[in-house]
């Protein structure tokens, strides 16, 4: 069983997918472990932690490797490099990419998408939506906390006082949580919004203030599955109502607000950026999402009549030796379900709801219900 932990090919992904903690533990597990060079560096892992943690190092490990990890999707040129049904195992990205999921069946291989991790307990330690989220929100605080020209906590000084900073956090799923968290630990007057019934609890645990709209379609609002719906017309424009009223006083906004499968939703316009103060902060985490702030730019800073929208990309990775240690972390108890560890060898449960939920190809074709080819009408 060789397993290979392949260098990103996009060189905006500093994430890795194995650290040298996971090659051990795939050691033990009866594993050759390969792991391309430099493929950690910027995670802060470097080669030779790699081969002390008992992995060869080579040029495109995943070449005849059974097994590959990875952060992101393959490319096409990548794909061509890999041995016929080998398992991919990443963050796949698969919503509105048929033709990138029709190469990989193709190719033979067998692709599971780490971010279709189904939301049971079993799995939690394999979430990579969760472990990725987490660090997000804390990072979206620490991001606008630097664009902000002014401190979070309230100092009461020799020469004045200082206000604390009044933060809005809007979609409180994991990023949001944290991001709520962190604003607090920092010393701002924390509000956060949902659509969602169960976050109000959760936000005011946290000590920050609830705001909502909370007439009879938020009280049914989330999906069996613990996700948001996407809400009416008329739900909006009254969230939109509210928002904007609240939105003119705070110098921090964090947005996290995600839909599966959709564009994520728009909460604020650019009038409401508008009647924000001048040196006030937004932090749109759903841009690579099509964005919660109107104006928002994807990779950029964008500043609007003194009020900067920050549009960071792959915000996890602005974190990547934290977010890699989690993601590998995740990877490895993914597997664990997935080798026999007596005969040390690959063992799938194709039964299994973790294996059913997160596999998009096999044996030639994509497998997953959400994303099989339609058939003629
Ligand atoms: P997400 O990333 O899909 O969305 C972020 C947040 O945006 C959600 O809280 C959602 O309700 C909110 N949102 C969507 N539309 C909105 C709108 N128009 N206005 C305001 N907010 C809006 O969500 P995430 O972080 O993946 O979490 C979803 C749920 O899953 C949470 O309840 C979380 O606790 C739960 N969860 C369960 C796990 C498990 O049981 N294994 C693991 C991880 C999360």
């Amino acid at each position: 069983m060789k397993i290979a932990i392949a260098a990103e090919a996009d060189a905006a992904e500093p994430r890795v997918a194995g650290t040298p903690e996971t090659v051990k533990k795939f050691i033990a597990l009866g594993a050759e472990v390969a792991v391309d060079a430099g493929a950690g560096v910027k995670s802060g892992i470097l080669d030779a932690d790699y081969t002390a943690a008992g992995a060869t190092l080579t040029k495109g490990a995943a070449k005849d490797a059974d097994i590959v990890l990875k952060v992101r999707r393959p490319t096409a040129d990548e794909i061509k490099s890999y041995r016929k049904g080998a398992l991919v195992v990443a963050i796949m990205d698969p919503y509105g990419n048929d033709a990138a999921l029709k190469a990989m069946a193709d190719a033979g291989l067998v692709a599971f998408a780490m971010e279709l991790m189904p939301r049971i307990t079993r799995a939690q330690s394999m979430d990579v939506l969760s472990s990725q989220a987490n660090l997000a929100g804390y990072r979206a605080v620490i991001d606008a906390a630097a664009e902000y020209g002014r401190a979070l906590p309230m100092m009461m000084t020799a020469a004045g006082t200082v206000p604390a900073a009044k933060v809005f956090v809007m979609g409180v799923g994991v990023a949001g949580l944290q991001a709520i968290a962190t604003a607090r630990r920092l010393g701002g007057m924390v509000t956060a919004t949902d659509v969602r019934p169960a976050v109000k609890e959760q936000v005011q645990s946290l000590g920050a203030k609830f705001i909502a709209v909370e007439d009879d379609e938020f009280k049914q609002a989330e999906t069996a599955g613990g996700y948001a719906k996407e809400m009416s017309k008329e739900y909006q424009a009254k969230q939109a109502a509210l928002v904007a009223e609240h939105i003119q006083k705070q110098d921090i906004v964090i947005t996290t607000a995600l839909i599966p499968g959709r564009p994520a939703p728009r909460l604020v316009t650019k009038e409401m950026v508008a009647s924000m103060k001048p040196g006030s902060v937004l932090v749109d985490l759903a841009v690579e999402r099509g964005g919660n702030v109107e104006g928002a730019k994807p990779g950029e800073v964008a500043s609007v009549n003194g009020v900067k929208i920050v549009g960071f990309l792959n915000v996890p990775g602005r974190l990547a030796a934290s977010a890699s240690a989690l993601y590998a972390k995740n990877l490895l108890t993914f597997l664990e379900t997935m080798i026999d560890k007596k005969e040390k060898k690959l063992a799938i449960s194709w039964d299994d709801e973790i294996v059913k939920g997160t596999a998009l190809t096999r044996d030639g074709a994509v497998i997953h219900p959400n994303f099989m080819p339609k058939p003629a009408a």
